[in-house]
């Protein structure tokens, strides 16, 4: 198996993590469950499409013998639907009480295969279930992992990569050296194993009570409930011992009062391992957050926290800390609203549309939905894009360096007039379908169009398993996460990126363009960077919202590029705030628009140093001549621009055809504040989370 580098990685906060460990704590099955099921309910608002928990099996008196054998359940849809599939399971005796019990429970988002129960998690090791495991978060190097294990003789059943995992942890059991070893120790060496993003945690027949977990790039903490007063407030950090001399290697310095924590007079414990403290805050407001590559594991009572290696700034230790708030605090999360959540999360998400696609160190994209059918695709007569709503406008927004990099002629298409127009179209199209649901109903039946006229189908699409998904012949999984809010936002600009991936890697054998490649892949490596710069105007641009929330209209103008951002802008405010916007193309102004500018008028304009570049100014002097005084966004660089308008908005510079991820940030930003200022519930949620030591 490879050693290769672990990366930093980022984690879109879906999907969700909760296991319960009571340790001398009688509870029944009826109450573990109902603990894992209420702990699913709390984490449901992160987005899901199916659900399992595993639990001991075995209907005896003792629990010892229970442990040995382990019960899966888990079903698609709704964790209600999950709860209705535990309540019919026969064989299970719900009264049987356990004084020692690990239940691990998990929701998850389709990334790798479709939602169906054995795609759920928890994924296991073998039809024995020796070993299961729940995931949040990709593991890049999965199809090399599931390669070798295969060769071992392991047999697959799902098409997960978390399945690997479970996998891994049974091979480095069976391949054990020594009977001694402990489930932590087998969860270390799987985790060197792992690349990508993740947080874990295991259970295990051969570790009856045991739980480990770990984490890297995804967040994962530990809520700790006694009576009694507990050994510690700060759990030292166990290191793996340097060693000089080889044994010594692969031993933890013993675990014992000073490194472990577990309440002092009396045995009774209960843990929570979850992947966000709205699931365990109703049990206990005492929690220790893990960092990366912690392992983290529960042995006959005692949380204990070990680390390979200790690193130059590493802290010694992991706080017991104090959640400061209420459940309904916590549901609402660090943000206001949905809208609001996802719109910070484009850094990240960006980050998962290139995750294991995109290699900024030798230049070259890979989609692996797309390789078998490149060729065909090159060979055709044109590119047609076809979606609705903010998909339509990722389409018009890539349209140009798609005609660049394909050399095709390219077509954008609201899927609806596409419809209406009954276009032709032929065999030797290409037919995009842009969805973030995959379930919209023009473009589903503009995709069965297509493909009665025998034109290759691909997808572009947020959802595994979704129409569009399987329709399609082929296609692209954004892996942007769940997006819940009703306003599209971070699927957006994970789609404009999926698009441009696509459209570097149709001329990746071009030697003519490899320098413009280059600089576009080195743009999208720092591209998240640059979100965040933006991202960072957001109390300005609160500002801008609180003068402009009691106009009844607004004007945004802009060309090239930008005239996608212009149509998503004008959109997003006419969807979410009720306010009358339009995107206007600023080489049409001169045809009519302009008519509507004058002094109280409020106009946006987008101007960037690109080819469009004097025609934005000379668009811009037609505006101000009207008396029109336009909120400009520019790069931040800009300086004449900066210096001839009454108002800019400076974002970072990026490659031409990647700015229009930056310049539509700020109108999502703006869109969000004037809903607010005007009162609509852009829905739910607010207040941050309190942390005292
Ligand atoms: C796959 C994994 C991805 C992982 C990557 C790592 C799945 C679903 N995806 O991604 O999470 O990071 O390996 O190697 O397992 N498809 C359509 N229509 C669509 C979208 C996709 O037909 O609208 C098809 C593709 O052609 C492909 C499959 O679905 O056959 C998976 O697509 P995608 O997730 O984009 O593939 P990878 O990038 O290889
Ligand atoms: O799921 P889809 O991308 O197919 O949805 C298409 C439109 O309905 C959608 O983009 C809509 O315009 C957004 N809610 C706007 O924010």
């Amino acid at each position: 198996i490879s050693k290769k580098n672990k990366k930093k990685h980022f984690l879109s906060l879906s999907e969700g993590i909760f296991a319960y460990l009571n340790y001398h704590v009688p509870r029944t099955r009826r109450e573990i469950l109902e603990v894992l099921i209420k702990g699913l309910h709390r984490l449901e608002y992160r987005g899901y499409d199916s659900a399992g928990v595993g639990i001991d099996g075995g209907n005896s008196k003792e629990w010892e013998t229970n442990s040995k054998n382990i019960h899966l359940i888990k079903q698609t849809g709704k964790v209600k639907a999950l709860d209705e599939e535990i309540h019919r399971q026969q064989d299970v005796d719900l009264d049987v009480e356990f004084d020692v019990h690990l239940g691990i429970a998990h929701t998850r988002w389709a990334t790798h295969g479709v939602p169906s129960p054995v795609n759920s998690h928890p994924q296991r090791s073998d039809k024995n279930n020796e070993f299961i495991v729940i995931h949040n978060g990709i593991i890049t190097n999965y199809k090399d992992l599931k390669k070798f294990l295969e060769s071992k003789g392991y047999e697959f059943e799902s098409e997960t990569d978390t399945e690997t995992i479970a996998k891994l942890v049974k091979y480095m059991y069976d391949n054990r050296e020594s009977d001694a070893i402990t489930f932590a120790t087998l969860v270390e060496q799987v985790t060197q194993q792992l690349e990508g993003a993740f947080a874990l945690v295991f259970k295990s027949v051969h570790y009856p009570g045991e739980a480990v977990g770990s984490r890297r790039g995804g967040p994962l903490l530990i809520g700790v409930r006694s009576d009694h007063k507990f050994s510690t407030d700060h759990i030292p950090i166990l290191y793996r011992s340097s060693g000089k001399d080889k044994k010594s290697c692969n031993t933890l310095p013993r675990m014992d009062e000073d490194t472990c924590l577990f309440p002092v007079d009396e045995k009774a414990v209960e843990y929570y391992f979850a992947s966000d403290a709205s699931a365990v805050i109703e049990h206990t407001n005492r929690v220790i957050f893990l960092e990366d590559d912690d392992i983290a594991a529960v042995r006959d009572g005692h949380l204990s926290i070990h680390r390979i290696k200790r690193t130059a700034g590493d802290h010694p230790a992991r706080a017991i800390q104090t959640l400061q708030m209420e459940l309904q605090q916590i549901m609402k999360g660090n943000f206001s609203s949905f809208m609001q959540k996802e719109i910070f999360e484009q850094p990240e998400s960006v980050v998962n549309t290139m995750r294991g696609r995109v290699n900024f160190e030798n230049n070259t994209v890979i989609l692996g939905g797309l390789k078998d059918h490149i060729k065909e695709i090159q060979r055709c007569r044109r590119l047609i894009m076809i979606a609705c709503g903010t998909s339509y406008h990722a389409g018009v927004a890539t349209r140009q360096v798609l005609e660049e990099l394909t050399e095709l002629p390219v077509m954008v298409e609201l899927a609806s007039d596409f419809l209406d127009r009954n276009t032709p179209v032929f065999r030797d199209d290409v037919c995009f379908f842009i969805s973030q649901s995959g379930e919209t109903a023009d473009s589903l039946l503009a995709l069965r169009y297509c493909k009665e006229r025998g034109a290759l189908t691909v997808g572009i699409t947020n959802t595994v398993g979704s129409s569009v998904s399987r329709e399609t012949d082929c296609g692209v999984h954004i892996n942007a996460g769940p997006e819940i809010g009703v306003a599209s936002t971070k699927a957006y600009t994970s789609q404009f990126v999926a698009l441009i991936m696509f459209a570097l890697l149709m001329c990746d054998d071009r030697i003519s363009v490899q320098p413009r490649r280059r600089e576009i892949i080195q743009g999208l490596k720092v591209l998240p960077d640059l979100i965040k710069e933006v991202l960072s105007l957001d109390e300005e641009i609160q500002k801008l919202a609180a003068e402009l929330y009691q106009q009844k209209s607004v004007l945004i103008m802009g060309r090239g590029y930008h005239y996608a951002t212009c149509l998503e802008g004008a959109l997003k405010i006419k969807e979410i705030t009720y306010m009358h916007s339009e995107g206007i193309l600023a080489g049409e102004l001169k045809h009519g628009p302009l008519a509507l500018v004058d002094k109280l008028m409020p106009v946006i304009m987008i101007i960037m140093r690109d080819h469009t570049y004097t025609k934005c100014q000379n668009a811009l002097q037609q505006v101000v001549a009207r008396q029109g005084r336009p909120i400009v966004i520019c790069d931040k660089e800009d300086y004449e621009t900066i210096k001839n308008s009454s108002r800019t908005i400076k974002v970072p510079h990026s490659v031409d055809c990647l700015q229009g991820i930056l310049s539509v940030i700020p109108l999502q930003l703006l869109s969000f504040h004037l809903a607010v200022l005007r009162g609509y519930d852009v829905r739910l949620f607010s207040t941050h989370f309190h942390l005292t030591s």
